[in-house]
């Protein structure tokens, strides 16, 4: 959700901000642009589009300059014009600003402004920034002071980035939307996030909420808006530069499928006893004892791996539920100390899951983060945090992010299960058994797998449904969200008993059904395959290779090897997985930046 990216050093810092963009692509790619700064004006360049219209115009202007932001833009206020892209500027070109979140305050200050003498070239919230900077250094304030007085003014959420004409130095402050620095030697770095300067630097400096910080070429200080300083950390990130590339592969997408492995070796490893118990280093046993309720709070992929998580739970006995995290926000259930409330999110950065997050802290409730990204707010923010240490996901659509996502899960139920109703499960060696051998299972998939041809018997049909009970349930949402999301053909998931009580009315011989069969209660869903197959569907099922059964019922057969039924839900998503790339690589579809989307959305 628009990605902020900045650069000061001794020399021309242009190709750095491109490539800094470049690498944030995913967090918005509707426009880009960028502005350096001399000792008169900001010279501004930007455009609609993605990043390669702003590197071509790049290349016929040539502009330069030793300080620059850069921005790539996922629309909220403006559609994705030249005008609306940014940085903007004040009337006069002296400030220009990078901005990601909302101003909810716009209208008025814009009415404000425009009425002493301020004339707007855009329609988006950020243009107000630059022209109340302008005015207060008009006032007769220093360029710190300017960037203060103007951040005073706003309300809603921002990470904001600025550069003024003759001075030497990029300031930026955040409220709820991130900002990192990147410590360099020569040069320093700012980004909304750290793969932007990955290849330069993995010292970072994480910005909290209100801090400004003013970063020049020999280094950045950070204090909050009242000037008081404060100290930040230089962290390491242990993330390599080629996490971040694509290797070969086509698409990000494909490479991170096929980094499902090593993704899987490194959540697991060293979480297992040898004796087959859960060694979770931040929580020993007894961690959770005083847990009577659990509650998840995710969006969109990350919601699934908490829906997957809540089966784990509750078939265990232990209560917990899951919640859209937008709803959360919106209509929170009763909390108390004892309830802890699991933030599930790849980024950290959410914005409806940190709202979440925030309304179950201030109601006493426990909160823990299970994510990627070991600086993100959602770690920060949190009680306690349990990473899920995938690697840096760079493809929109999450993949790697769920299997790991589950893994950690899987890991964390266990314990959970233990801490709250006094005894291991029954099943725990054998779900953990089945977790180890995980990694190789789904390198059994990916070096087996032949969904091409069947992706090309499915790239053009009415519909596409995806149905599954108990676990399979949420691998069927997955299922159906990936293939929507990449091949931008209609598809829906639903609980496989649910079918019956509506969908089945849009059920034809042009919808397949994708029916994920998890080895639990699989003759139930069969029998809805069987409805499903009378009004002429064709059942493509995905189960265990040893289930005579599913692979005799259904039209077409998509094995996975036989496992804990609590696991074979990450083999059947794989599978899914590939068939939602093939179809959509078929199509010709942006795979990586999938139209309308962004990876990380930063705004409720
Ligand atoms: C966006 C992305 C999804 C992701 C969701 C939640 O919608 O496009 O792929 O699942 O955000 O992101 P999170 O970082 O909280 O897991």
């Amino acid at each position: 959700m628009c990605g902020i990216t900045a650069c000061v050093g001794r020399d021309d810092v242009v190709d750095v901000l491109l490539g800094g963009l470049e690498n944030l692509e995913y967090r918005g790619y509707d426009s880009s642009g960028i502005a350096t700064q001399s000792a008169e004006s900001v010279a501004v360049v930007k455009r609609e589009g993605g990043i390669e219209e702003l590197a071509t115009s790049l290349d016929a202007i040539e502009p330069t300059g030793h300080v620059g932001i850069g921005h790539t833009r996922w629309s909220t206020h403006g559609a994705p014009t030249d005008a609306n892209a940014h940085p903007h500027t004040d009337c006069e070109d002296r400030v220009a600003v990078v901005h990601n979140g909302i101003i909810e305050n716009y209208a008025d200050l814009r009415e404000e402004l425009a009425a002493a003498g301020h004339e707007f070239t855009s329609e988006t919230d950020t243009e107000v920034v630059p022209h109340l900077v302008a005015d207060a250094l008009d006032s007769g304030l220093s360029p710190d002071a300017a960037f203060r007085a103007a951040i005073d003014r706003l309300e809603g959420s921002y990470a904001l980035a600025m550069v003024v004409a003759g001075e030497d130095a990029i300031y930026a402050s955040r409220d709820g939307s991130p900002l990192v620095v990147g410590v360099g030697d020569d040069r320093q770095y700012l980004a909304s996030d750290v793969p932007s300067f990955l290849e330069h630097t993995s010292e970072v400096v994480y910005l909290e909420d209100d801090d400004v910080v003013r970063v020049t070429a020999d280094g950045h200080d950070v204090t909050k808006i009242d000037g008081t300083p404060v100290d930040r950390p230089v962290e390491s990130v242990d993330w390599q530069p080629e996490d971040a590339e694509r290797n070969g592969f086509d698409h990000y997408m494909l490479k991170e499928i096929h980094e499902q492995p090593a993704a899987l070796e490194r959540a697991i490893n060293g979480r297992v006893t040898a004796d087959g118990n859960v060694k979770l280093e931040e929580f020993p046993r007894g961690s959770f004892e005083d847990v009577e309720d659990v509650m998840f709070v995710a969006c969109g992929t990350s919601y699934h791996a908490s829906m997957y998580a809540r089966q784990m739970l509750a078939a265990r006995g232990v209560s917990a539920q899951v919640y859209s995290a937008g709803e959360f926000a919106t209509t929170p259930s009763p909390v108390d100390e004892n309830t802890l409330v699991v933030a599930v999110t790849q980024s950290g950065e959410t914005a409806d899951t940190l709202a979440s997050v925030r309304l179950a802290q201030e109601r006493g409730a426990r909160t823990l983060a299970v994510t990627n990204v070991v600086g993100s707010t959602a770690a920060r923010k949190c009680d306690d945090a349990l990473f899920i240490r995938a690697g840096p996901e760079i493809g929109v659509a999450a993949t790697k992010t769920f299997s790991s996502q589950v893994a950690v899960l899987t890991l964390l139920a266990e314990r959970l299960v233990e801490d709250v109703t006094g005894s291991p499960s029954e099943e725990r060696a054998d779900v953990l058994r089945a977790l180890e051998r995980l990694p190789s299972d789904v390198q059994q998939i990916l070096d087996q797998s032949s969904v091409e041809s069947l992706a090309a018997r499915n790239r053009d049909r009415d519909g596409h449904f995806f149905i599954g009970r108990g676990v399979a349930y949420p691998v069927a949402l997955e299922g159906a969200l990936k293939f929507k999301e990449i091949t931008y053909e209609h598809a829906e998931g639903f609980a496989a008993g649910e079918l019956k009580h509506g969908p089945l009315a849009l059920v034809t011989p042009d919808t397949p059904v994708f029916a994920v069969f998890s080895g639990d209660h699989d003759e139930k869903t069969l029998n809805n395959v069987e409805e499903v197959q009378t009004r002429g569907a064709p059942v493509v099922g995905i189960g265990s290779e040893e289930s005579t059964a599913v692979a005799e019922t259904v039209d077409e057969f998509i094995p996975i090897p036989d496992t804990h039924p609590l696991v074979s839900g990450v083999l059947a998503n794989v599978q899914l997985q590939l068939v939602a790339y093939h179809v959509a690589d078929l199509l010709g579809r942006s795979i990586d930046k999938p139209r309308n989307l962004a990876k990380s959305v930063t705004v409720e």
